[in-house]
This record gives C-alpha cells, sequence and structure tokens, in this order.
C-alpha cells in the first residue's frame, strides 16, 4: 500500500511532499546524498550556468533576528563541471532538480540541455535571485523576457519545468499567469525577499554587495501571501517555499495551495532533521484528518 505522504509533482514520484530548496547543500552529489539520506522527497541543486561564477567578497552571509540576508552572487562551478556531482545521487532514486539560470534565453537553454544530459529530472528555472543584474528578478519581474526563456527552454528538452517566481514585483500573478501561458509545468513561490542590513557604528552596508534576499521565518507571511495568489490565477501546481521551519509552517502553506514545500534557511538553523520531522507532522495530521493524502488539503484556505 502506498504512503499516505507520498505524493506526485510534475510527474516527479515524491516519498514526502519535503524539497531542499536551491542554494542550501546542493553544491555536490555528497551533500544532497546526506540530505536524501536525511529524508527529503527531493532536491533541488544549487543554481548552475553556462560558466562557472565566483560570486560576490566576502560578507555574503549576514544573520538577522529572524533569518539570513544573503548576497552571494550565485557562485556554482558551471554546469558542465556538475556532472561528476551526479554519479552517486542517481543511484538514491530521488528526484533532482536543477536550478539553473542564464543571461539570455538561448543561456538558459544550453544549461538545461546540459542538465537533462546529465540526468536532470526537471528543471527549475532561477528567474528570482534578487542581487544578480540582469540574471534572476530581472527576468522574472519581465513577463515578455520570461516568456521567451520559459518557450525556448520548453522548446528544446523535454522535462518538466518549474519557475521560481520573485515576491519582489508588484503583482505576483501576473507573472504566474505569463509563466503558465508560456508552457511551465509548475511555479515554486518564493525566492527570498530584497533587504539589506547596515552596521550602525560604521553606517556601512554589510554586504559586501550592500543589496541582499532575505530568508527565513521572517519572511513566511509574504510566501504564504504569495503562494495564496499563485494558486487562485494559475491551474499549475504550486511548490512552496519560505520561511518553513516546522510541520505547522508545512500544512500553511499546502493550505495556501501547495502541492509540495521546499526548505532551505531551516536547514542551517536546525540541521538536516528537518526533513523527517516536517514529514513526519505531515502524516500524523493527514492521518488525525482522516485525509487521503495531501491533494485532500491543497488549497483548502480558499475553500472558506
Ligand atoms: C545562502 C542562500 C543561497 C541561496 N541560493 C539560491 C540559488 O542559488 N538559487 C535559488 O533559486 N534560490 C537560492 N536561495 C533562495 C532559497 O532557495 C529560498 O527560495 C529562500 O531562501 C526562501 O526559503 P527559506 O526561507 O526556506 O530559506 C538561496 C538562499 C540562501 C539563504
Amino acid at each position: 500500500m502506498k504512503s499516505k505522504i507520498a505524493t506526485q509533482i510534475v510527474g516527479l514520484e515524491l516519498a514526502n511532499p519535503t524539497i531542499l530548496a536551491a542554494g542550501i547543500l546542493g553544491y555536490t552529489g555528497l551533500s544532497m546524498k546526506r540530505v536524501i539520506e536525511a529524508g527529503a522527497g527531493a532536491v533541488v541543486t544549487k543554481s548552475m550556468g553556462l560558466e562557472p561564477r565566483t560570486g560576490y567578497q566576502n560578507p555574503t552571509v549576514v544573520q538577522t533576528d529572524c533569518g539570513l540576508l544573503n548576497a552571494m552572487g550565485l557562485p556554482n562551478p558551471g554546469i558542465n563541471h556538475f556532472k561528476e556531482e551526479m554519479v552517486e545521487l542517481k543511484k538514491l532514486k530521488v528526484p533532482t532538480i536543477f536550478s539553473i539560470y542564464g543571461f539570455s534565453a538561448e543561456e538558459f537553454a544550453k544549461v538545461a540541455v546540459a542538465a537533462v544530459e546529465m540526468g536532470a529530472d526537471a528543471l527549475e528555472l532561477n528567474v528570482s535571485c534578487p542581487h544578480v543584474k540582469k540574471a534572476g528578478a530581472q527576468i522574472g519581474s519581465d513577463p515578455k523576457l520570461l516568456t521567451e526563456i520559459i518557450k525556448k527552454v520548453k522548446n528544446q528538452v523535454k522535462k518538466p519545468i518549474i519557475v521560481k517566481l520573485t515576491p519582489n514585483v508588484t503583482d505576483i500573478t501576473e507573472i504566474a499567469k505569463a509563466t503558465e501561458k508560456a508552457g511551465a509545468d509548475a511555479i515554486t513561490a518564493i525566492n527570498t525577499v530584497k533587504g539589506m542590513a547596515i552596521d550602525h557604528e560604521t553606517g556601512k552596508p554589510i554586504l559586501a554587495n550592500k543589496l541582499g534576499g532575505l530568508s527565513g521565518p521572517a519572511i513566511k507571511p509574504i510566501a504564504i501571501r504569495c503562494v495564496y495568489d499563485v494558486f487562485s490565477s494559475v491551474n499549475i501546481p504550486v511548490i512552496g517555499c519560505g520561511g518553513i521551519t516546522c510541520w505547522q509552517d508545512a500544512i500553511e502553506f499546502i493550505q495556501a495551495g501547495a502541492s509540495a514545500i521546499q526548505i532551505g534557511t531551516a536547514v542551517a538553523f536546525k540541521g538536516l532533521n528537518v526533513f523527517s520531522s516536517v514529514a513526519n507532522g505531515i502524516e500524523t495530521y493527514i492521518k488525525t484528518k482522516h485525509f487521503k493524502n495531501i491533494k485532500d488539503f491543497v488549497g483548502l484556505a480558499h475553500n472558506i
């Protein structure tokens, strides 16, 4: 008999709805293997581009009262150096979602093809990084450019395309509708929220890049609102992300409309056990409420 906590999204079979968010322990095959062994239902890699990037100088991360502020600058070895990381990972038979970025539709398509060749089960297009110019959020705020990129990638690869949206726009539903119309298979909401920290003694911005992206519990209500709005404006599945630290948070995201959830910053604060504790909590909730599986309460908050 299938477990109540197992679920499917964009054709991927997940043992449970928890997924490692992009950029946290997704740099190597070994680190993602640890995340899978700790109980994640799927993993998303660090965002990979065509060429290697060193990222920004330190400081790249600042701890705030209720989260992290980061401006890493998308450091990564370049997609072609990631092949060997996939070898061990693929043996575990847990879906691997490749997060990719580019500076043009052509670049996105090239990275997508390389990722699929090396075994990606799905792609997550990072069009939402708040701190790298001409990539990330600049694309994710422009429905025309976003459409061009999704269509180009879709045309080149046969794997599911998930698009990760930024909350740093006036109307996320406008972007979500364009994403669906362009042919995306699912939406991840959300990437980090634009933020900044200043050293009050010196008056200097703390991050070397000055501007960064806020993650962790501080952004949970923003993320819930985005998932709720996106769910009500499109018919493709939504993956919730932003500030999830416990199973109750995950339930809230599912009730807002998420069909699966991603965990990032909580891994840094709570360790790898966060995946099994969130998954076990969701399973107990399903049993207590006499649901069949999570699909029974995806979007429940919209019925009220
Ligand atoms: C240090 C750090 C690095 C990140 N790198 C990426 C990245 O490479 N690509 C991406 O799409 N999101 C990246 N993110 C954003 C996370 O995937 C996630 O969307 C965000 O942190 C909100 O979720 P959380 O509150 O659970 O961390 C990064 C976040 C952090 C904290």
